[in-house]
């Protein structure tokens, strides 16, 4: 197999706002007096917005109405978005800009395939707006990881084969997602729960182009 593009998910992969997402949401939480932590939160990863807050609203057996339902959303979002306003480049994970700029020499395309609605926020905050090639996101498809669509959005943007493209991703959903769409995934985390990954990275500053080549080889026959 020869990789011709990388996708890469946004948050937990090139910069950390599982941080933010949880302040926010721990916020709205505590405003509903819904007991929700850290560990909570790792449900969340790679979860839409709206699902979130069902899972939020499910710990705490609540159930509420559509409307009350988009004004909670609403609002976390945008306690959510006081945090990504101040994000600032020092925030990209070690590694991700030299491996992309590495992949980018090669002639192998880079596309952002993420859940997010704020994907072009973060992206512009961190200083990565110019450097995709493509970025497919939250407010380009419908569907939500595990479901592929926005992989295969992704691997359409830039014109390759979702048999060419190496996702990177940190969800067990987005994993799933990755693979729904006939696409190799490597696993940003920890292999005990990534564990349907082809392969697993603690983080990008593992990688470079001659990793690629070798994992390609072994694991992503
Ligand atoms: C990513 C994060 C999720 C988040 C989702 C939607 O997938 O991992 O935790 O819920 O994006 O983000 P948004 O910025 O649109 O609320
Ligand atoms: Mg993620």
């Amino acid at each position: 197999m020869h990789t011709e593009a990388c996708i890469f998910d946004l948050d937990g992969v090139i910069v950390d706002t599982a941080k933010y997402h949880y302040l926010a949401w721990k916020r709205l939480a505590d405003k509903l007096e819904i007991r929700f932590t850290e560990t909570d939160n790792e449900r969340l990863k790679g979860v839409s917005r709206m699902d979130s807050l069902e899972i939020i609203l499910g710990l705490g057996e609540k159930q509420l109405g559509k409307g009350i339902k988009q004004k909670y959303a609403t609002l976390k979002n945008a306690w959510y978005i006081d945090y990504i306003n101040r994000m600032t480049p020092e925030e990209i994970l070690p590694g991700s800009l030299e491996f992309i700029k590495e992949l980018k020499s090669a002639g192998i395309k880079v596309v952002i395939g993420s859940a997010s609605k704020n994907t072009p926020l973060i992206l512009e905050k961190v200083g990565l707006l110019k450097v995709f090639d493509a970025v497919a996101d939250g407010n380009t498809v419908e569907k939500t990881k595990p479901d592929p669509e926005v992989f295969i959005k992704a691997a359409e943007l830039v014109n390759v084969d979702p048999a060419g493209c190496v996702v990177f991703e940190d969800a067990v959903a987005g994993i799933q997602a990755a693979l729904n769409a006939g696409m190799k995934c490597i696993g940003v985390g920890s292999p005990g729960i990534l564990k349907e990954a082809h392969y697993v990275i603690k983080g990008l500053h593992e990688m470079n182009l001659e990793k690629l080549k070798t994992i390609e080889k072994e694991f992503l026959k």
